[in-house]
């Protein structure tokens, strides 16, 4: 199969200029919100948050340790729910305060899993911060305390997004046109 010939430039949902707006935007409201914290722990979502956790932590002030969950990714066979740990965090995260970092919220079901563990090990907060939520999609609530934009029900990639791992390197948001 060779994606990267069925679609030769995607049409552009979100530009790199207002994705990088956006960005300093969340850095800003999280330095202010975690200014008295006596530890934060950001945790991205392997490999699509990667990206965008790069960007805003490089404009984000507070200390912060990073971290990394991996979870089965869309389309591998998984049914909508069930939600596999493939790569665990490495920190203990007792008493910190976490900030989970990731690309899209969809259906909700990895976000869901990935947030009850958290409390569940004893995090003292934790919030999400979502790039993207395509709220139409949603099956199970989950709560987005920094989101970066809202969008339709598009198959989107780019800026970490990806379609078979190809295009996680647009500096854009595009929307995928193909087949998928
Ligand atoms: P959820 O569990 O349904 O919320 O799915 C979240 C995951 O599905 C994201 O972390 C992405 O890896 C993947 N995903 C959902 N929508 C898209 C999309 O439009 N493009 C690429 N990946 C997507």
């Amino acid at each position: 199969m060779n994606i990267t010939k069925r679609v030769s430039k995607p049409r552009v949902l979100i530009s790199e200029q207002d994705l990088q707006r956006r960005v300093t935007e969340l850095a800003k409201e999280i330095d202010s919100d975690y200014a008295d914290t006596t530890r934060l722990v950001a945790i991205g979502v392997l490999k699509g948050s990667v990206f965008f956790m790069v960007d805003l932590l490089k404009q984000v002030h507070v200390p912060v340790q990073v971290d990394f969950f991996q979870t089965s990714s869309y389309g591998e066979g998984t049914s909508p729910g069930e939600v596999r740990i493939r790569k665990d965090i490495d920190l203990s995260i007792r008493g910190a305060d976490v900030l989970l970092i990731e690309d899209i919220v969809d259906t909700g079901f990895t976000l869901r899993t990935i947030l009850d563990l958290l409390r569940f090990r004893g995090a003292r907060s934790v919030k999400l911060c979502a790039l993207l939520d395509k709220v139409s999609r949603r099956q199970v609530e989950v709560p987005i305390d920094y989101r970066g934009f809202e969008i339709d029900d598009h198959f989107v990639i780019g800026y970490g997004l990806d379609l078979a791992d190809y295009y996680r390197n647009l500096p854009y948001i595009g929307i995928y046109e193909g087949d998928t």
